[in-house]
């Protein structure tokens, strides 16, 4: 078997969820309490509102091995902070377009937003993205070594 045979079959996505604390959580706990499933490489990162979101926090999140990084937030007109959300969309709009100047892959990074009630939608989003990202493949970042064991670095 080649390296990189072994690569495939060992790798699976990992991904970063950056997650409002009223919302974006909220909707997550949910699809835990209706016991909706969704992939287990999906980490969800608690933050107070996705106005918090920064650029840096998503480098870090590839930097330490994520192959995937989403923001999700309230609804546009319902974030806790007023406009958390908005300028969270703006940076991730921003990230993206820096990624692709780079070519490291606009796609490997996302903005949702759902309100507290959408347990289903997290879970679908959830799906989605890991779809999209183990379509893309592994981070064009992370060492082969990373790649068998994403938990560990
Ligand atoms: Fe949820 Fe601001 S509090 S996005």
């Amino acid at each position: 078997m080649t390296p990189d045979a072994a690569l495939k079959i060992e790798w699976e996505p990992k991904i970063i969820a950056f997650c409002c604390q009223y919302c974006a959580y909220s909707a997550a706990d949910m699809a835990g309490s209706m016991r909706l499933q969704y992939p287990t490489d999906v980490e969800i990162v608690l933050i107070p509102c996705t106005g918090r979101f920064d650029v840096i926090l998503a480098l870090k999140a590839f930097e330490n091995g994520a192959d995937g990084v989403y923001v999700a937030g309230c609804l546009e007109g319902n974030c806790h902070f007023l406009d958390g959300n908005i300028r969270a969309r703006k940076r991730v709009g921003m990230l993206k377009g820096e990624l692709a100047a780079i070519g490291f892959g606009p796609e490997r990074v996302e903005m949702y937003n759902l309100s507290a009630s959408q347990g289903p939608k997290f879970a679908e989003i959830a799906r989605e993205f890991t779809e999209r990202i183990a379509g893309l493949g592994p981070s064009p970042i992370k060492r082969p070594a990373d790649a068998g064991n994403p938990g560990e670095s």
